[in-house]
This record gives structure tokens, C-alpha cells and sequence, in this order.
């Protein structure tokens, strides 16, 4: 009797096992009382090797959230530049070789990017899934960061930029310094440049910027379910979003006549698609995050970078002053000369930034059984239901192979010795085709790569020009990024610098 209930039982652990597991296990009843589970014969042919880590279902997550960086590293050292692992009940294989990324960017047939895509979407922002879709990606490029329409933007930007740093110095006396943290600095600034440039509204810029930087400071957390109830974070969470809803439709009420600006074609286009008013504002809170959370940090580590290399800062400086025409009254060179003037050590100083701080991670679910060829000749079966994700911050970006000592800052990485843009560079001896990536690629490449670029350089340029900027302690580095933001864009620091500025007197 108790030897067959032994047996039945044994037989429904055999029954739960092979069914919760992805892998094959060989068990062997041994003393009718001992059950070894045997992971061997577990991969199907040609799999990618699998890791599952050694919690139930859960896997690898929680060292994933804490530190992507880390934790990739550790399992690439230990598998290489393909491998699967377990993350919160899904087999995730992560593939870190650029040269072999194209099979995975130009695959539409058998990945598919939108559905991640939305499940985050629909954590953090309430809904509009759907909305996220090839269709928004081709009105966004198609028609509002190129041409014309980029070239009015840029202008509008630069005019916003200038207006607020000087109305930011409004009412010191020349010789006084101001004192505050670098990451604050820029962020509030080209936040609300960008905001007032796209969304076309003036009065409310520093309330969205303050209520934006609480929503983005859990935006982490909030993608990974990881908001803490105990502290109130949740409502904290839902309090902010609620506000900036609010916030942003009022902007969109006030501005409903006008047509043109970019916030007005955008809800033609959203009501066009048959999207509802709740849609619609909650819709135009992930815009401001896309088009508003990444500039301002990406210009902090730029100037964070110069401010602690003074041998890249001469060289920015030596540039911006060749930009001055000789016979020119005006004391400083001006601002439109970055548009129609080559700047090969700005640029390479921004590559440089965007390599040491740009961290997106690409994820694409597997919709059909897929191989994946590799540059090195390898094939691997990818399953339906899996995901695959590329990691560029990884590799190309911080890989020893492709730049030398990855983890220092050098001003002239992508710049020859003719003063022309670096863009070649090697691994194993083969060129590589990817040697950064801060702006994604294929269909998900930034769509306001152009647009960011003069935006961060104009603010650049502007702060060199218009202030005495000096950090506050001369021994002070960089502060280190805040590793749970691997995955969302531009990376942030932990912490700040500190630094204190004034306006040059020629501006007084
Ligand atoms: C340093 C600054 C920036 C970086 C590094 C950056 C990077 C990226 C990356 C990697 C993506 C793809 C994300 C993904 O699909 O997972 C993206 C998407 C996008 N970016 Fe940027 N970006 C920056 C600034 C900007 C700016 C200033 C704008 C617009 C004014 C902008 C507009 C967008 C939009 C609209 C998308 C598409 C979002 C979507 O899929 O709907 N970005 N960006």
C-alpha cells in the first residue's frame, strides 16, 4: 500500500518536474526513497548554453535588476558571447557579439520587438500599448526629426536654451558664484528647453521637470515590479504619473486651436488611429519620457568628463574658440558656427560620453523556432516563446577586444590623427560593424538621434561660452552610475558633483 502511494507520488513529482522545467531530466528512483534529478541531455541540438541560476522559476532576476552590467559580465567570462539564462519564469538568451547582431536587428519574421516593448510600457505608463508600434515609429522619423522640421526644432531649442540659462542667472551679481550638482544643472535644463521646444508651452516647464524627475526616479523599479509598498513608493509612483497626466492634457487643452507643433500633430495623428482622450494623455507621458530623459543626463557625463579630464576640456575649448571668426566684435564665437562648422573633438568627446554611458538593452520575443547564424560560422536554435536580447553597452561598447582599457575616459578614442572621425575599429582582426551603439539600431534606433545631438551640443557650447564653470572639490571623479538603470537609455550617476558657476562677465 505504501509502497504504490510512494510510487503514484513519485510519479507526479516526475510529471511536475518535467513539466516545469525547460530541460530533460533523467530521474533515476534510487532505494525507493532517494530521487535524483540528473540535468543532463538538456538542451535541444544546438542550443545556446543555459544557465537557470539557482532559484525556482525566479532564476537570475534579481542579480539582473541589481546590476545588468555585472551580472552579464560574470555570464559571458563563464559561457561566452551567447548563452541563455533564466529571469522571472522567462529563458532569456543574451547574445554579445556586434558582428553577429544583424540576425537578430533585421529579423521581423521570427522576433518580434513590440510586445516586450508594450508589457513595460503598460507597467509604467497605464496603457498605451498599441500606440508603440512600427506606425509611431515612421510618423516620429518620417515627419518631425528630419529636415525643415529638425532644422525649426534645433532653432527653437537654441533660442529656449539661451533664454533660460540667462534668465536662470537673473538677479546675481557678477561676482558671485553659484553652487549646485552638475546632474541637476543639465538635466533641468535641457529638460525644459526640450519641453518647451516640443511641447511649445512656457509656464509650467519647472513643475514638469519636478514632478518628472520623482516618476523617473522610479522608472526602474516600476518596470520590474520592484516598487516597495512599505515605503510608500507605489503611491508615490502612482501620484506622479497621475500628476503628469494632468499636467501634460491641460498643456494639450490650452494648445488644442493651434495646428503645426509637434504636440499637435501628434494627437491628430493618436485620434486618427481611433485612440481615446485617457489613451491620449497617458500617451503623452511616454513621449516626454522618449524625447525628455535621456539628454540631460547624457550631458552631464560629457561635462562631468571635462570638467575632471582638464587635457579634454583645453582641447574643447581650443575648438570652440577656432569658431570665432578673427576679425569678429562679438567676444564669443556664436552658437549657429556649430551647425556649419565641423567640430571633431566635440564630436569625438560626445561618442566618447555616449560609449562610457549609454546602456539600452534591445529585447525581441521569439515568435516562431529561429536559428541564429553567428559572424564565427556557429548556429543556434532559438525557441518560440524565449526571448533574445543584445547588450551594446557590453560589447561593442566596453569591450577590451574593440577599445582599449574600455573603462577610461579618452577624449580622443574617435578621432585620427588628421583630425577626422575614427569610425574603424577591430576585433579578433575583423572590422566590426558596430563599435558603438547609444542609439540602438534597426527598429530600434533613435529616432531623434540628430536632434539630441545638437540639443546636447548647443547646451554644451552655451554653458562653456556663457559660464565660469568649476567643480567645486579639484580632486572629484565622475560619480558612479546607478547600476539598476542598465536597460533604460542613457545611464545616471549615483550621486552628483558638485560644482559652482557664474556668468562670464562679458554676458553681464
Ligand atoms: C543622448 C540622448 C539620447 C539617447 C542616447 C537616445 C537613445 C535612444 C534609444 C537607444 C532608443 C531606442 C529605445 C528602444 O527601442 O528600446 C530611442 C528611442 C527614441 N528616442 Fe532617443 N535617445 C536620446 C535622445 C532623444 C531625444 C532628444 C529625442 C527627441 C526629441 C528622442 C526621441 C526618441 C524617440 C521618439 C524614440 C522612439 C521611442 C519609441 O520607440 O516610441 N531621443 N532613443
Amino acid at each position: 500500500m505504501f509502497g504504490t502511494i510512494f510510487l503514484l507520488l513519485n510519479g507526479l513529482l516526475l510529471l511536475v518536474l518535467l513539466y516545469s522545467s525547460r530541460t530533460r531530466n533523467f530521474i533515476l528512483p534510487l532505494n525507493c526513497c532517494v530521487l535524483w534529478v540528473l540535468p543532463v541531455l538538456d538542451r535541444q541540438k544546438n542550443e545556446p548554453p543555459l544557465d537557470k541560476g539557482f532559484l525556482p522559476w525566479l532564476g537570475h532576476a534579481l542579480e539582473f535588476g541589481k546590476d545588468a552590467a555585472k551580472f552579464l559580465t560574470r555570464m559571458k567570462e563563464k559561457h561566452g558571447d551567447i548563452f541563455t539564462v533564466c529571469v522571472a519564469g522567462h529563458y532569456v538568451t543574451v547574445l554579445l557579439d556586434p558582428n553577429s547582431y544583424d540576425s537578430v536587428l533585421y529579423d521581423t519574421k521570427s522576433l518580434d520587438f513590440t510586445r516586450y516593448k508594450n508589457q513595460i510600457i503598460k507597467r509604467v505608463f497605464m496603457g498605451v500599448v498599441n500606440l508603440h508600434s512600427d506606425a509611431v515609429f515612421i510618423w516620429h522619423s518620417r515627419r518631425h526629426f528630419h529636415g525643415l522640421n529638425l532644422s525649426k526644432l534645433s532653432s527653437s531649442m537654441k533660442t529656449h536654451l539661451q533664454t533660460l540659462l540667462m534668465d536662470d542667472q537673473k538677479g546675481c551679481s557678477p561676482s558671485e558664484w553659484k553652487q549646485d550638482g552638475l546632474f541637476s544643472l543639465c538635466y533641468s535644463l535641457l529638460f525644459r528647453a526640450g519641453y518647451l521646444t516640443l511641447f511649445e508651452r512656457g509656464d509650467d516647464a519647472t513643475a514638469v521637470y519636478t514632478e518628472f524627475r520623482k516618476f523617473d526616479g522610479l522608472l526602474s523599479k516600476m518596470a520590474r515590479c520592484t516598487l516597495k509598498r512599505g515605503k510608500h513608493e507605489s503611491r508615490k509612483a502612482n501620484s506622479s504619473r497621475e500628476r503628469l497626466w494632468e499636467l501634460l492634457s491641460t498643456t494639450w487643452l490650452r494648445r488644442g486651436s493651434e495646428v503645426g507643433c509637434w504636440q499637435q500633430s501628434y494627437q491628430c495623428y493618436l485620434q486618427e488611429e481611433g485612440v481615446d482622450a485617457e489613451m491620449q494623455k497617458r500617451a503623452l507621458l511616454l513621449q516626454l519620457w522618449a524625447t525628455q530623459g535621456n539628454a540631460g543626463p547624457a550631458a552631464f557625463w560629457l561635462l562631468g568628463f571635462l570638467l575632471t579630464h582638464p587635457e579634454a576640456m583645453k582641447a574643447v575649448k581650443a575648438e570652440i574658440r577656432g569658431l570665432a571668426p578673427q576679425d569678429s566684435s562679438l567676444q564669443q564665437p556664436p552658437l549657429n558656427k556649430l551647425e556649419t562648422h565641423s567640430t571633431p573633438v566635440f564630436d569625438s568627446v560626445l561618442s566618447e560620453t555616449l560609449r562610457l554611458t549609454a546602456a539600452v538593452i534591445i529585447t525581441r520575443e521569439v515568435v516562431q523556432d529561429k536559428t541564429l547564424h553567428m559572424a564565427n560560422g556557429q548556429n543556434y536554435h532559438l525557441r518560440r516563446g524565449d526571448r533574445v536580447c543584445l547588450f551594446p553597452f557590453l560589447s561593442p561598447q566596453m569591450d577590451p577586444q574593440i577599445h582599449q582599457e574600455p573603462q577610461k575616459f579618452k577624449f580622443d578614442r574617435f578621432l585620427n590623427d588628421d583630425m577626422t572621425e575614427k569610425n574603424t575599429f577591430y576585433k579578433d582582426g575583423k572590422r566590426v560593424k558596430y563599435h558603438s551603439m547609444p542609439w540602438g539600431a534597426g527598429t530600434n534606433v533613435c529616432v531623434g538621434k540628430e536632434f539630441a545631438i545638437r540639443g546636447i551640443k548647443q547646451f554644451v557650447f552655451l554653458v562653456l561660452t556663457h559660464l565660469d564653470l568649476e567643480i567645486c572639490d579639484p580632486q572629484a571623479k565622475v560619480p558612479p552610475v546607478n547600476p539598476s538603470r542598465y536597460g533604460f537609455g542613457m545611464l545616471q550617476p549615483d550621486g552628483d558633483l558638485q560644482v559652482r558657476y557664474r556668468l562670464k562677465r562679458t554676458w553681464h
